[in-house]
């Protein structure tokens, strides 16, 4: 395809702002139109990005057309029904993490994005976090010999605004589907999953309200996952934390040590090995630079971003286990199949298939 891919905006919030600001900077990116159930949200976004065409309504937009792909930021419940819908008419799609609310809509969804020709991203940008994507791949690579145990940790802090802004729906179950752990943690347990390569098999977990005691979802979450290798991985994940301190990713494998921490500047440390550091497929200023790249690279024909649908689907399938589990008090099952046709073959995911340690 030449030319630039235009994109349109769903969902002018937060993170749209970041997101059409790294827009701009791509040359092979035009905005193309954007919309917001607000009016006015629309027009100051549509004003501050020099975007002409703003909407109030996402079948209006999608009616008139003008664009090859969509860019959809919007709350958790809306994931599916408005990518179904952008699917549907052919439009590449790029999905604010997580891959939906819940795992019945997420299995719907990666059953879709699975469909030959179908291009649907989960901006689960940290897989291009030029540390995280060092870590991943020497991790999966086998450099550090097999995974023992590894843990993830977001001592994160948000404000009360937070669970009020855009209508409050971070705040109610049935619009963001979880807390902290799903909306927050998601991101770093995506990271450790991949890197470890072994499906989830089953999880232990314990989530709270520690503060923000009137939102439906929690705001402190701890858990276990075990892998079908065997590994062990811890994930905790916080919007609590008194400061905020920088999230961590710890990997102990049976010759060697990886250790990353988040920042302006990540850093990444091994110890006990000497892994290659391997650079992220894309460059960019920042991942999500280069998350929004690599879209743009597989809307135009280019290989797959590195979170389609089928792998989005592990990391959700993982968080649904981890709040069963944190609902009964006992081990619960990861129990989507990844194995199903059209899900995670059709994106060539490789597990590694290694005894129990
Ligand atoms: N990748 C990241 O690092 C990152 C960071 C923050 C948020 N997110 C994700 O981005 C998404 C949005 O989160 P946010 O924090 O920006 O939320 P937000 O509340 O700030 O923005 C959401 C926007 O969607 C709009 N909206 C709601 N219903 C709509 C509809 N029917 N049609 C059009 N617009 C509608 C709201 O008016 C609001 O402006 C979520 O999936 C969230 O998890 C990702």
């Amino acid at each position: 395809m030449s030319g630039p891919l235009r994109l349109a905006v769903v969902g002018c919030g937060d993170v749209a702002n970041y997101t059409a600001g790294f827009a701009r900077l791509n040359g092979g990116i035009r905005l193309a139109a954007c919309c917001d159930r607000d009016e006015l949200t629309a027009g100051r976004f549509a004003r501050r990005h020099g975007i002409r065409r703003a909407y109030d309504d996402y079948a209006a937009m999608l009616a008139e057309g003008g664009f090859e792909a969509v860019y959809l930021a919007v709350p958790h419940d809306l994931h599916l029904p408005m990518a179904r819908e952008a699917l549907r008419r052919g439009l590449a799609v790029l999905l604010e993490k997580p891959l939906a609310a819940t795992l019945a809509e997420g299995l719907e969804l990666a059953g879709l994005a699975a469909a030959p020709g179908a291009c649907l991203a989960v901006n689960y940008q940290y897989r291009y976090d030029a540390a995280c994507y060092a870590l991943a791949q020497a991790v999966r690579e086998g450099a550090l010999g097999q995974v023992r145990y590894a843990r993830c940790n977001i001592p994160w802090r948000r404000e009360s605004g937070y669970f009020t802004r855009s209508a409050g729906w971070h705040a109610l179950l049935a619009r963001s589907g979880g807390g902290t752990l799903l909306t927050q943690g998601s991101h770093f347990l995506d990271v450790l999953l991949w890197a470890c390569a072994s499906p989830p098999a089953r999880a232990q977990g314990l989530v709270r309200r520690v503060v923000f005691k009137e939102a439906e979802v929690e705001d402190l979450a701890l858990g276990t996952l075990e892998l079908e290798s065997g590994a062990l991985l811890q994930v905790c994940s916080s919007m609590v934390a008194s400061p905020e301190q920088a999230a961590t990713i710890e990997v102990y494998c049976e010759r060697g040590t990886a250790l990353y921490r988040a920042g302006l500047r990540p850093k990444l440390e091994f110890r006990g090995a000497r892994p290659h550091r391997k650079a992220p497929p894309v460059r960019g200023v920042h991942a999500l630079a280069r998350s929004l790249e690599a879209f743009r690279r597989w809307a135009q024909g280019g290989p797959p971003h590195l979170a389609p649908a089928g792998e989005a689907l592990v990391t959700l399938a993982a968080v649904d286990a981890l709040y069963r589990a944190a609902a009964s008090g006992g081990w619960e099952n990861v129990t989507a199949d990844f194995t199903g046709a059209g899900r995670i073959e059709a994106q060539e995911h490789t597990w590694q298939k290694t005894p129990s340690v």
